[in-house]
Order: C-alpha cells, then structure tokens, then sequence
C-alpha cells in the first residue's frame, strides 16, 4: 500500500478526492470530538463546510432528534446547540441525536471528503482503530491534516504527528508493504520528535495555545490521550457514524 499526505485540506477540490481512501485527522479537536460523540451514542454525525448549511439543513431537520455543533475561531456558533469540545458531547447531550456539525477546517475537509471511496476520522484518542482500519483495508490511502486557520501556511504540528504516528503503527505491522509519499516520510520523521509527549505538544502548538488562551485547556489533556476512546467514525452514505465490527462469521 501506497500512504500519501497532505498537510492541509485546503488545496483539494472535491472531485479530486473521487476514489481515493482518505483519513481526515484534526486532532484539536474535530477529529476528537466526533469520535467522542459518536462513542456516547449520538446517531449521526452531518459535516458541513458552512454556517449557512447547517441551518439550511437544520432548518427541515431541526428539532428533538437533530442538534447543531460546531465552532468559529474555537467557540460556540450563535444559535447552536454545541460547541466543539469534546466535554459538551456527553451521553446525556447527543444519545440518539443527529449533529449537524460545522467547524473551521475538520468538517470542511471532511466535507469535501464526500465523494471519496472511503472517508474515516483518525485523532491520538482512536488511533489504533485507525491504523487497524488502514492496515486491514490494505489499499492506498491519503491523510489528510485539516490544518489550522492559526498559521499563514495552515500547518498544524498535531495533526502531523497524529498523522507520523499513524505511519509509525503501519510500518511496524508485520507482513505490510508500506511505500510512503515525501509528505508522510516528513510527517513520520515528525512524529519521531514531537510523539514523545504528546501532551507537552499540544500545548505548544499554535491552535493548541489558542485553545488554552480561550479556556480549553481540559481538552487538550482529552485530545492527548492515545486510544482513549477505540472507535472509528466513518463516512456512510453523507453522513458519519460508527463503523460497526463485522459479525464474526460463526464456523457452520
Ligand atoms: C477545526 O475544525 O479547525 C477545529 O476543530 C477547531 C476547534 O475545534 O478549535
């Protein structure tokens, strides 16, 4: 398998995404935040790339079994249910609900992500999952880091380092041929330096500082914590959910 890897979603457009087997990974916090929600039991998780979508969608929608989510420049959108941090997105908030769900780059790459093979969300707290996802698929794939509004060039070191570890989990499983794009080798030689404390990372990364600045500091510590919550939310029709094990096929 061939892992390609983009730093940041937006040079894409759509189409160019036909086909292809993506993990979009926006580790602070989208990527985090799905997971999280979608393991306390919400339904659906609807990713949009605008404000102005999400009403539109919630608008027929909204009601009982449909919630708004999201952020602007890390806080809660006027007029939505939920922020973006994944405290807010407890079982007693989501259990059952459909979020329409609308962030600064996480739901925008995965939005545009749509048209894509396969589409699955990858952050530190489901990263195993993940790995054992690529790994089984055994096809070519492309991570994409959703990047940070924070910086001029959108590079965002946590999702490159989640995405580095990601290769590193690859690379060490038995009987894979793993070839690596000059992204992914970059991305890895990254997650070499900077994956020793992750925490230590997050706190000093562009998005991360911002986060604590703004009062999200709590989340960073839940961001950080590798396979803390062991689900995979993937792409299943427009929307994401959890992707079910497959039953074991019971011997006749
Ligand atoms: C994003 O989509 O850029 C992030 O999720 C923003 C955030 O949650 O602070």
């Amino acid at each position: 398998m061939k892992i390609d890897l983009s730093f940041n979603a937006g040079q894409f457009d759509e189409l160019q995404l036909r086909e292809k087997n993506v993990i979009v990974i926006d580790v602070l916090r989208a990527s985090s935040t799905i997971a999280v929600a979608l393991n306390n039991g919400a339904r659906e998780i609807i990713p949009v790339a605008s404000i102005e979508s999400a009403v539109k969608i919630s608008g027929s929608l909204f009601g009982e079994v449909t919630l708004r989510g999201g952020e602007r420049n890390g806080k809660t959108i006027e007029g939505f249910n939920l922020g973006n941090s994944p405290q807010e997105y407890s079982e007693t908030a989501v259990k059952g609900k459909s979020i329409i769900y609308c962030t600064t780059n996480g739901s925008v790459a995965m939005a545009k992500s749509r048209y894509a093979r396969t589409l699955a969300v990858g952050s530190f707290i489901n990263l195993t999952a993940t790995t054992d996802f690529i790994r089984n698929e055994n096809k070519d794939f492309l991570l994409i880091c959703a990047g940070t509004t924070n910086t001029i060039g959108n590079f965002s070191l946590e999702d490159a380092v989640c995405a580095g570890m990601m290769i590193q989990n690859l690379l060490k499983a038995d009987s894979l041929e793993v070839e690596l794009s000059d992204s992914a080798k970059a991305a890895h030689a990254l997650s070499k330096s900077f994956g020793r404390s992750i925490l230590k990372m997050l706190k000093t990364s562009e998005h991360g500082k911002y986060l604590i600045e703004i009062g999200f500091a709590e989340d960073l510590k839940i961001c950080a914590q590798v396979d803390s919550v062991p689900v995979l939310p993937i792409l299943i029709g427009t929307v994401i959910k959890l992707k079910k094990e497959e039953p074991s096929i019971e011997p006749a």
